[in-house]
């Protein structure tokens, strides 16, 4: 297992569109550990393959407070959204220190491939439900901070870009 990178908003990386996984197989399963142990080291609750670079349709959530039920998506879809929608405060490892509001449905279903290639069905509501919406945007090159208005997305733009510079130093 191997800790891999983050990309950092505004990185244009993170607007690549990732493609299906073609086969669940040893890469993928070396990728999905790496994940999940980046994600684990982070505090994170979700971690999208787009944000370590790999343009490929694979999400790792856990949101357990034991840290310890890992989710595994690997080519999710969304079936079926709520109309209901809520605002919930969202950050994003590719986002340090930022979180702000973002409307989504409160609740949907989706599938996936689990980690041994097997079809799953995932209802999900609240928590949950918003990590797998937030993660598949993710998949389409989206970060949650574009669903800002344009003034506080450039705020986050100029204070990323400081940061950046401040670690090279
Ligand atoms: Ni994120």
């Amino acid at each position: 297992m191997a800790l891999i990178p983050i990309l950092l908003y505004p990185d244009p990386r993170l607007n690549k569109l990732a493609k299906p996984v073609q086969a669940v197989d040893r890469r993928i399963h070396q990728l999905i550990d790496d994940m999940l142990e980046t994600m684990y080291e982070a505090n994170g609750i979700g971690l999208a393959a787009s944000q370590v670079d790999v343009h490929e349709r694979l999400v790792v959530i856990d949101i357990s407070q034991e840290r310890n039920q890992p989710l595994v998506l690997i080519n999710p879809e969304i079936v079926w959204a709520s109309e209901e929608k809520h605002l919930n405060e969202e950050g994003c490892l590719s986002v340090p220190g930022i979180y702000d509001g973002v409307e989504r449905s409160s609740a949907i279903k989706a599938t996936a491939l689990d980690r041994s290639g097997k079809q799953q069905n995932i209802e999900a509501e609240g928590l949950l439900a918003v990590c797998i919406q937030h993660e598949m945007d993710h998949l389409l090159g989206k970060v949650f901070v574009q669903y800002l208005s344009p003034l506080k997305r450039n705020r986050i733009k100029t204070k990323m870009i400081k940061l950046a510079r401040e670690e090279l130093r």
